[in-house]
């Protein structure tokens, strides 16, 4: 069985996998936004209520956050997390042995000569994004190059929208310790003291390289989140009320969602001289 172009409601490629297996992927921000295993619940949510429009954000999926993280450092960029989300990105390659052993590999290219104006990032660079979707895990890498003759600075990150069967009863483990800036009550400096667990609008960029494993008592499952070259782990809920203030998100939709971000951000952008390469890393394991 093979992969499909498609391009209802946006251009993109599609596989399915075993019976009930399903992978999906939108050349607009090289946005992964279905990882499905055979057998399973889906992995990778996606808002009923999204736009999927040219040009608009995708709400849900793995928007890739590039070279600016929500408004940037100084809050004064647009449109929200850089412009690569909103880009159509070129579609480099595609391995397909799904037959074989269910797996489908599709990498994405993008560069400044394809972002067009980028005043507010004016910077030569070469990014490759990598989605290697199997029925065990969902693997993402994001390699970026300064293809310039002069240092370049970035924040990015892989804003992973996880499906769950009720995030007030979902338990986050592996951030015991690390100190966080908690967005939503504006402080810094904070100390992760045990599980986390979600009980209200939560916006958190957590210092911490760990592997995180979300453990679903709802959908019987654990996801194991694994992942390099990230220095920030984010996680998001916006439960009730922002929920209701966003057009692209049902009122009732954040019970089953939870954002597990690999992210270089705040104080942890990324620095290239020219020539090098940086490879973030973040993969999903179904467990
Ligand atoms: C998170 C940020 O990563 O993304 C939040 O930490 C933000 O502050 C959220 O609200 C969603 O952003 P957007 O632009 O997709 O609505």
């Amino acid at each position: 069985m093979a992969y499909e172009i498609t391009d209802n409601p946006l251009r993109g490629v599609e596989a399915k996998q075993g019976t009930s297996g399903h992978y999906g992927i939108f050349d607009q921000g090289a946005q992964v936004w279905s990882w499905q295993p055979a057998g399973a619940e889906p992995v990778i949510w996606m808002s009923e209520k999204s736009w999927f429009a040219e040009g608009q954000p995708l709400r849900g999926g793995v928007p890739i956050c590039f070279p600016w993280f929500g408004p940037g450092r100084h809050g004064d960029l647009y449109p929200m997390h850089g412009f690569a989300r909103l880009q159509n990105w070129h579609m480099s390659d595609v391995k397909d042995t799904l037959d074989r052993d269910g797996r489908f590999i599709v990498e994405y290219t993008l560069n400044e000569s394809m972002t067009g104006d980028q005043a507010q990032w004016p910077h030569p660079y070469r990014a490759v994004f990598q989605a290697k979707f199997t029925p065990e895990y969902l693997g993402l890498e994001l390699r970026v190059e300064n293809v310039g003759s002069e240092e370049i600075t970035f924040d990015e990150a892989l804003h992973t929208y996880l499906h769950v069967g009720d995030v007030a009863q979902v338990t986050i483990r592996g951030l015991d310790q690390e100190t966080y800036v908690d967005k939503v009550a504006g402080t810094e400096g904070e100390v992760q003291s045990g599980d986390l667990t979600i009980t209200g609008e939560t916006d958190r960029v957590y210092a911490s390289t760990a592997e995180v494993v979300v453990h679903d008592p709802v959908l019987g499952r654990d996801l194991v989140i694994s992942k390099s070259g990230s220095a920030n782990t984010v996680v998001w809920n916006p439960w009730i009320d922002k929920a209701a203030a966003m057009s692209d998100f049902g009122d009732d939709e954040w019970h089953q969602m939870l954002c597990i971000e690999a992210a270089n951000v705040l104080d942890a952008p990324v620095v290239l001289r020219p020539g090098e390469i940086h490879c973030l890393k973040q993969r999903i394991t179904l467990a």
